[in-house]
């Protein structure tokens, strides 16, 4: 019938391909099975298969959302216990998808970007003033200060609260909390006994929920009683007063909650990693970075005390093509889950059982030979020219996800990563102080583990 066999690694006996996934490192050794047994994989997970594809044609078919949906199950799906129906963890079929999908687009599309730039640019001004009061041979630790950026940035741009990460030493509990819930939802693998053995940590997991909740919620009623700025032009605002046109509803306060919850989980590391590997990147590719200088200096400027504009920071195009490319190699979001609706062969020769986990390997699917050239692990920007993007086959640069469950959140996070390293390279040079080797750790998502640099004031900025 021409079907074939999905290629698999030996298995082992009860675990099957348990083992061969690394705990600490998963993501990266699915990255070496599929160097190893090419674009499409199966695993055998204690009985359970899962199915990685990362070949571009293969994608191609499987970003068909006729025939694939997006799937909420293993920790994803453990993270409804904070984010409940929340847009990134409801099911495509739960009515409050399709509700606050229809309410939340508009707010963030491209027209609503200008309103969050002074917010933007209000806790990127902190991170420079904390740069620029360092000492020569003071560390900066690049992925905790990203990350205190980026969740300041969705908190006050989401619902004006002020974590105020660069004002203390540590992260605000809220982000504590946060950080403990996901952790729990990734380390849980639905085995024998687990519910015992971390019952601990089940039982802080709770109290956590319980605290983020409480925070979250408080700030929702007093909202709703009239406190805050009303006219703040912040996402609560906006969920508050939305109408789904199609029903009529409006959002429940609960629900609310959940995709506050969410912004937050979904802007605070995918975003505070995408700039942490794009200066990891331009750090060591001294011609890129010369580049981005030379193009900060002509749209920027020299003049530090003045907010740039919306237009200023469109106009900062290889930045964002550094951005880009810096997505592609390690997109923080590096692989998502999906399932067919029926049963399907793709590719002509694979099968695939209605309902089985398929994975998209997003890691491996960027550096497919045939879309990307003989050297994809390269960093290139020019793979990011508006000619080289043209160019391109549909579904090859997936960092934001497919379809209809894509990100919501991509014109905020580019808007914010552009803004923010154009403010430091007006303002900064840049020093690999201890020549890093880039060590990638995973969590939901994925960072430059330990990667440090140094800064001294560029001159004649005033
Ligand atoms: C969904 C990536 C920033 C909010 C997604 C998905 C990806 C992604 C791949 C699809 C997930 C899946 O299929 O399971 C990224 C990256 C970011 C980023 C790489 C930064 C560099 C943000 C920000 C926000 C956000 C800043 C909000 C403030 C969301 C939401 C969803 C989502 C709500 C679910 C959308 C839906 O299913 O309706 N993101 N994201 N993201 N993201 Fe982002």
């Amino acid at each position: 019938t021409g079907l074939r066999n999905i290629p698999s690694p030996p298995k082992k006996p009860f675990v099957g391909n348990m083992l061969t996934v690394d705990k600490e490192t998963p993501l990266q050794s699915l990255m070496q099975l599929a160097r190893e047994l090419g674009p499409i994989i199966r695993l055998d997970m204690m009985g359970t298969p899962m199915v990685v594809v990362s070949g571009a044609s293969l994608v191609q078919e499987i970003c068909d959302e006729s025939r694939f949906d997006k799937a909420v199950r293993g920790s994803l799906r453990r993270v409804r216990s904070a984010a409940g129906d929340g847009l990134f963890t409801a099911y495509t079929q739960e009515n409050n998808w399709t509700k606050a999908h229809n309410i939340l687009l508009p707010t963030f599309a491209q027209r609503a970007m200008a309103g969050y730039l002074p917010l933007m640019y209000d806790i990127a001004s902190q991170l420079c003033m904390k740069w620029e009061r360092l000492n020569a041979d003071d560390d900066i630790d690049v992925v905790h200060d990203m990350t205190a950026l980026a969740l300041d940035t969705v908190g006050v741009c989401g619902f004006d609260y002020r974590f105020n990460s660069f004002y203390r030493r540590d992260y605000h509990p809220f982000i504590d909390a946060l950080t403990r819930t996901l952790e729990t939802c990734m380390v849980q693998r639905g085995l024998p006994f687990e519910k015992m053995i971390l019952r601990k940590r089940l039982d802080q997991l709770k109290t956590d929920v319980a605290f983020m909740s409480k925070l979250v919620d408080d700030i929702v009623r007093e909202r709703r009683r009239g406190g805050g700025d009303q006219a703040q032009k912040d996402l609560l605002n906006f969920m508050l007063a939305g109408v789904d046109k199609t029903t009529g509803e409006s959002l429940s306060d609960e629900n609310i909650r959940y995709q506050i919850i969410t912004f937050l989980i979904a802007g605070h590391e995918t975003t505070s990693g995408l700039m942490s590997f794009a200066l990891y990147f331009l750090v060591n590719n001294p011609d890129v970075l010369e580049k981005a200088y030379e193009e900060v200096d002509r749209v920027l400027g020299t003049d530090i005390g003045v907010m740039p504009t919306i237009a200023e920071v469109n106009h900062l195009t290889y930045v964002q093509q550094v951005l880009n490319e810096a997505l592609r190699l390690w997109p923080t979001a590096p692989a998502i889950g999906l399932y067919p609706y029926r049963d399907e062969v793709i590719g002509g020769q694979y099968k695939i059982k209605k309902n089985t986990f398929v994975t998209l390997l997003t890691l491996m699917l960027h550096r497919d030979p045939s879309v990307w050239g003989a050297e994809p692990e390269t960093f290139n920007p020019d793979n990011f020219s508006r000619e080289a993007e043209a160019s391109r086959p549909a579904h090859a640069f997936k960092p934001w996800g497919n379809g209809q469950r894509a990100c919501i959140g991509r014109q905020f996070a580019m808007q914010e990563a552009t803004l923010v390293l154009g403010m430091i390279l007006q303002r900064f040079q840049l020093f690999d102080h201890q020549r890093y080797q880039l060590r990638v750790k995973e969590t939901m998502s994925i960072k430059p583990d330990g990667f440090r640099i140094r800064v001294k004031a560029r001159p004649g900025r005033t």
